[in-house]
Formats: structure tokens, sequence, C-alpha cells
């Protein structure tokens, strides 16, 4: 199987992954899209929502990891804006997943010192699985570690077109001016208003494409594929990929 395309070898796998991290320099904010739930059930013939429940279990393992690497913003991509067009079934299956890990999750959660938040439009939802998120924003609020976004309902254009409609309330109130209007000034009328881009975004299942992913903030984001399915992502792919992270050379344009 091929773990993180880009890494160029193997070298370091089997090793001591964690003690190869430079914790000086981590990655502040990490995306990762969770994808590959249903390949892994029907290579094991179960249904595809098998694969959302394992998939599922994962999440807790690697919002742990980060939250105790010190990684300060963590944004996960559970369901998109295209993601409706899935049979009913398994939008259904996805949301009672979704209940499920916040009843069983969310002490934890509170006790690792993450506070929730959500990109994306909930109004959506249905009532209970949108009532859970309300519940699980609101426990973990004073909490002061690592900010953990759940993408629901996320859409990158859609988020695009949120935040120009807001501007254009602030401007007709006279809030703002539009010739203030700029490329930071923008950024506080997104979902992740206030956090920095991500630096690293992670897409495991071997497709190589952003499907509608954080769009305006991957801007200069480091991308870190692999064929590894979501629900066979363990801590080690993450550090994996954190390793190679710190490998790169960024530039931002400059030289
Ligand atoms: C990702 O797994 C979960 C969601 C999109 C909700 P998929 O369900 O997309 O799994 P594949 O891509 O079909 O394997
Ligand atoms: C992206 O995966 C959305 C999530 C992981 C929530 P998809 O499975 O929906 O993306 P495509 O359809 O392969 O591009
Ligand atoms: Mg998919």
């Amino acid at each position: 199987m091929l773990r993180g395309i880009n890494m160029g070898d193997n070298k370091y796998i089997d090793k001591d992954l964690k003690s190869q991290i430079d914790f000086a320099r981590l990655p502040k904010h990490i995306a990762i899209i969770m994808d590959g739930n249903g390949r892994w059930a029907k290579k094991r013939f179960l249904p595809r929502n098998l694969g959302h429940q394992e998939g599922m279990k994962r999440v807790i393992e690697i919002v742990e990891t980060a939250s105790q690497l010190g990684i300060e913003y963590l944004t996960l991509y559970a369901f998109s804006t295209e993601n409706w067009k899935r049979p009913k079934d398994e939008i259904d299956g996805l949301m009672n997943i979704l209940v499920l890990f916040i009843r069983r999750e969310l002490e934890r959660l509170y006790k690792n010192n993450v506070r929730l938040h959500i990109l994306g439009d909930i109004s959506k939802l249905p009532s209970m699985p949108r009532n859970e998120v309300i519940k699980a924003i609101d426990r973990t609020k004073s909490n002061s570690g690592m900010i953990l976004n759940i993408a629901l309902n996320y859409g990158g254009r859609d988020e695009i077109i949120f935040g120009i409609k807001e501007i254009l309330k602030d401007i007709d109130m006279g809030k703002i001016d539009i010739g203030d209007l700029n490329p930071e000034l923008f950024s506080n009328y997104l979902y992740t208003k206030g956090q920095p881009d991500p630096d690293l975004l992670i897409r495991p299942s071997g497709e190589l494409r952003i499907s509608n992913f954080l769009l305006y903030q991957i801007a200069y984001s480091e991308f870190w594929f692999s064929d590894i399915l979501w629900p066979d992502f363990t801590r080690d792919d993450l550090y994996m990929a954190i390793i190679d992270y710190q490998k790169r050379n960024r530039r931002f344009g400059g030289i």
C-alpha cells in the first residue's frame, strides 16, 4: 500500500515516527479530507454506512493525537454541500453517526480541552444532529486548547458567497468602506474567521483533488496525499504527513 506518495521514500516507516517531528516547527493548522469510507466498506462487502461508522472511530484518535502534539487548529471535512446528492439512506446514516459521535465523544473532547467550531451552514441539517452540534459547541466554548473545526454542510464556493453577502451587509450599514476590502479583510468574513490558513492539507483515499474544500484558505497550503482509506488512517499517518511537511521549503512566492 502506498503511504504518503509525496514522501519520496519510505525509510522511516517502522521507526518511532513521533520522535522525528520537530516540535518547534509544527504546522499550526492541519486540514483533513476524511475520504474513502465507502471504498473501505466495499472492499469488505459491507454496506457503505459501516465504512462511515469505522471512519468515525478514527476521528477521536486523530483529534487526540493532534491536540497532544500541540496542533492549534484541526479542520475535518465531514459532509460537503455536494454530499446531499447521495442516497437518502446514506445521508440519514451519516447524520445518525454524527449524533452518535457527539453523544459518545463529547466529554472526551471536553477533557482534552478541545473547542469545537463548525464550518458550514448547519441550519440546513435535520434538527437532531443540529441540536447535538449546538450542544457540543456550547459545552466546549470555554476550552482553551486546540480548535477543532468540523466542516459540515460545507462547500468552499458556498463559503465565499456567504462571505460576500456578509461584506455587502457591512458595506450597506457603513461599517466598512469598499476601498478597504483586501484579502486579509475578506478572510474575516469566512467561517474560519480569525484563524490562520491551513499549513498542511491531508487527503487520504487516493483522490488527487480538493472537492470544494477551503478554496480561499489553501492558497499556500502544503498538500499531502495518500492511498490509505480514512478508516485505516492512524496516528502514524498523521506523524508521517507532518514529518514530510517539515522537509518542505515554503516560499510563498518569494525566493
Ligand atoms: C468520505 O467517504 C465520507 C463522506 C464524504 C461523508 P466516502 O463516502 O466519500 O468514501 P468513498 O470515497 O466513496 O470511498
Ligand atoms: C469530500 O469527499 C467530502 C468529504 C470527505 C466530506 P467526496 O467523496 O465527497 O469527494 P469526491 O466526490 O470524491 O470529489
Ligand atoms: Mg469519497
